[in-house]
Order: C-alpha cells, then structure tokens, then sequence
C-alpha cells in the first residue's frame, strides 16, 4: 500500500504515538537497521528551506537511503509538463519524493498521479513533518505528560497552525490558538481537529484575545507574520501587532513556560529577540528534532509496504 503524508490525518492516533516513541529511540542511540537500503528519493523544493532540506536529506541517509535535491526550475515542469506527467515519470524511478511547494492542491495532484510515497515538506496551507517533530519535542521532555499541557498558538492563522490543529486532535493536546480577526486559520483543518479531539478527548480552543490564550499556559508557539511567498501586508502585520510573544504577554503564562518557533524568525516581529534568546536552547532542540522525528516517520511509511 502507497503511504502518502500530506496531512497529519494521514497517520493514525495509534501510529503517532508510534512514531513518538520510536523518535525517541532513535535518538537515545538505538541501532537503526537500513530500512532503506537500496531505495532512491528525491526533494523537490520550489521554496527556500534550511531545515527541511538538510533534515531529510540526513534522516533519508541515515536509514541507507539514496537521496536527490530537484528544484522545480530545473525540471520540464517549468516549461510547461504537466505535474500528472512528472508524478508518473518519477513513479518509474524513485521510492519516494518529498515535495516542498507553494500549492496543498498541486501536492495532493501530484500525489494522485504517483504510485510512490509523497511526504508533504510545507504547503500553503500545512507543515505536517514540522508539527509531528514540534510534538515529539514536547514529548521528549513530558512523555505522555503532553496531553496535561496548555498549548498556546499565538500569531498568524497560516499553514503552522492550521496543522496545530490537527496535531491537538491526533495526540489528544489542550491548544489554544489566538489569531486577529480576519486571519484565523483554515475551517476544514479547524474541523478535521474538532472531529479527531472527538476521538482523542484533545480540545480546541480559539480566542482573538492572546492573553486569554497565554494564560497559565506550558508551551506558547508561534511562526512568522509574513509566510514565503507572501507580500508584506501592512494592514496584516498592524492587525498581528498586539500578538507578538514578548515578555510582557509571557507574564501571563506559568512561570516554567516554554516558547516554540519553528524557524525561521523574524525577530521583533512575531517574537521578541530576548524572548526568543531565553527559549534557544528549546527552539534549536526542535530543529535538531526534525531529523529523528522525521527518521520515525519514514520507518512508519516505508516498513509497511
Ligand atoms: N521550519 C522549517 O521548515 O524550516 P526551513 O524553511 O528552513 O525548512
Ligand atoms: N509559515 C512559514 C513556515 C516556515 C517554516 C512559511 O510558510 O513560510
């Protein structure tokens, strides 16, 4: 069977904890067996990446894998092939691809039309593999504990949050997610989290007000006002104004707070520089997580087929 990772829907409760606890494993040391020996990936970016990329370009090769960067400007797609065409062409020769672009919708065409795993490395409107390695960080530190946590997203409604969501459905987490009015985060993944919290006891919960948010809160996460390829919209960054992680909204919050951010930041906009300097221990322990976490989640895909 052909496991495509679009959205974290696409992984069951059960195999998420899964993938959690063999995340962990993998980075106490255990020894990893080269489940993929002998199979040939490709990354295909159409936007800038430094973790993304060199995350799984490592985690691809750790577990034996042969791995290719391919940006869409250099492949016939420029000129005009059809994504349907390039999806069944890379079929022929690949294992799997991991695909960063602009576009959910192209992704979910391309992956129609491939009979090879896709792994979605950000679109417009999600960051799975990002948020499944954000968890496994908070798992790393309070095991089965993350579902006690009030989580707090604080910022832009975008393709991070939007997966937030998800992620409180599939693991059971307590969000709070507070975004200005007019750039909430997408209804259909604000449903597909409501209809897994359903299953999970998690909850979702969402404010314009970001102290309401704060409040007593464990973890508060945030990303970027101005996501790639988007224009810098004044009357967008004054309506996030009052939304920046800074120290006087971490007042709110339990003193043993921890800040999250994906990267990259744009600091003195979405987080303030000495917020961001007391977290960095925490926030460059995410990026380092993209690589295991990513590494349990390739064994999850590919030791099923
Ligand atoms: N967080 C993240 O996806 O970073 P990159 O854009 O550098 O890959
Ligand atoms: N929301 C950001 C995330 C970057 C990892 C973007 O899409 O640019």
């Amino acid at each position: 069977m052909i496991r495509h990772f679009i959205d974290l829907w696409d992984i069951t409760v059960e195999e998420g904890w899964l993938v959690l606890d063999d995340s962990l494993r993998i980075k106490e040391g255990a020894p990893q067996e080269k489940i993929l020996e002998g199979k040939y990936f490709a990354l295909i970016f159409t936007k800038p990446s430094t973790r993304t990329r060199v995350s799984f370009e490592i985690s691809i090769r750790k577990l034996g894998g042969e791995v290719m960067f391919l940006q869409e400007n250099n492949l016939q797609l420029v000129r005009g092939e059809d994504l349907k065409d390039t999806a069944r062409t890379l079929s022929r020769y690949l294992d799997g691809v991991v695909i960063r672009t602009d576009s959910h919708e192209k992704l979910k065409e391309f992956a129609g039309y491939s009979s090879i795993p896709v792994i979605n490395a950000l679109t417009d409107m999600s960051h799975p593999c990002q948020v499944l390695s954000d968890v496994f960080t908070l798992y790393e530190r309070f095991g089965e504990g993350i579902k006690d946590l009030k989580i707090a997203y604080v910022g832009d409604g975008n393709n991070l949050c939007n997966t937030w969501l998800v992620a409180a459905g599939l693991f059971g987490l307590k969000l709070f997610v507070s975004t200005p009015e007019g750039y909430e985060p997408s209804s259909y993944y604000y449903q597909a989290g409501e209809d897994l919290c359903k299953i999970t006891g998690g909850s979702i919960y969402l404010t314009p007000n970001p102290v309401e948010a704060v409040k007593d809160a464990d973890v508060v996460y945030t990303d970027v006002w101005v996501s790639m390829n988007q224009d810098r919209d004044e009357e967008k960054l004054q309506a996030l104004k009052n939304y920046q992680v800074n120290s006087e909204l971490l007042k709110h919050a339990k003193d043993t707070v921890l800040v999250m951010h994906c990267l990259p930041a744009k600091k003195g906009e979405e987080i303030t520089e000495d917020v961001f300097e007391r977290f960095v221990d925490f926030i460059f322990t995410q990026a380092e997580n993209r690589v295991y976490a990513q590494m349990g989640l390739l064994k999850l895909l590919f030791t099923q087929q």
